[in-house]
């Protein structure tokens, strides 16, 4: 029942405490909203979980993550198979530049599969993402031309053909206009269905339309973690509700 369980987890950069033993148990097939101010952290706990942290200079930590009963931070993990199975979305759009086609099928070549597979995993997952009837008669384009929305379309389908099962998304629609964020919110709702979803919003509204849990974060803590519902109309903590009722932040 939960597929990611955060046990006594602290990151420092150099000597930094950026995150101050979080404990959180996270459900699959789920929505997961992370919110609090700027600089609590949220970030850096995203990036945690499929280790992207590793590639920052000075990042320490102590505590332990399992993804589906596995702690990802024993020295034997095989990182790239947990990058495909823990896949991020960021804030920015960022397709590579090459075709549709080869922004899509990137992480399958590597794995080497034949292109007939290659060919319909590709057509699958940009038709999960509504991007299918946009692309199909120009799929040796530069994934640059397309628009905001359509680029952070592709990157969801570009993370969602190596069949992860956790997606990390990192404030996604905060540079769309309120169109195509309501759009991505949308297809973000449908992923829940086969996914684990974690999203970071600065968007207190986002994440009371998509999440049905929410963690609020403050200077590195988890100060609470619950239902959505409660979080923004009933929190336990004073910092929640003033929080949310926009005392600070
Ligand atoms: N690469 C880094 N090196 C040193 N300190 C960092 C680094 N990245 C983040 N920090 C610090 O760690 C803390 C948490 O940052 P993080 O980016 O995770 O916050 P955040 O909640 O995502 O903020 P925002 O809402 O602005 O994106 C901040 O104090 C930040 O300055
Ligand atoms: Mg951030």
């Amino acid at each position: 029942m939960f597929n990611l369980i955060i046990k006594n987890f602290s990151l420092y950069y150099y000597n930094f405490c950026a995150l101050k033993n979080i404990n959180l148990k996270i459900k699959e097939k789920n929505i997961t909203a992370m919110i609090g101010p700027s600089g609590c952290g949220k970030s850096t706990l995203l990036r945690s979980i499929n280790r992207i942290n590793d590639t920052i200079k000075g990042v320490f930590t102590k505590g332990n993550i399992n993804v589906l009963g596995k702690n990802i931070y024993n020295t034997k993990i095989d990182v790239e198979a947990l990058r495909r199975n823990v896949g991020m979305v960021f804030q920015r759009p960022n397709p590579f530049p090459l075709s549709i086609y080869e922004n899509i099928s990137f992480g399958l070549n590597i794995n080497n599969k034949n292109s007939i597979n290659i060919k319909m995993a590709v057509k699958e997952s940009l038709k999960d993402v509504l991007l299918w009837d946009d692309v199909k008669n120009k799929l040796n384009r530069n994934a640059l031309n397309l628009t905001l929305e359509q680029q952070q379309r592709l990157c969801i389908a570009r993370a969602i053909i190596m069949k992860p099962n956790i997606i990390l998304f990192d404030e996604p629609c905060s540079s769309l206009d309120p169109i195509a964020t309501q759009r991505i919110e949308e297809l973000i709702l449908t992923l829940k269905k086969e996914y684990t979803v974690i999203i970071v919003t600065h968007n207190m509204q986002q994440a009371a339309r998509i999440s049905c849990d929410t963690a609020f974060m403050l200077q590195g803590k988890l100060i609470e973690f619950n239902k959505t519902e409660k979080i923004f109309t009933n929190p336990m903590e004073k910092e929640t509700e003033n929080y949310i009722t926009g005392r600070f932040g």
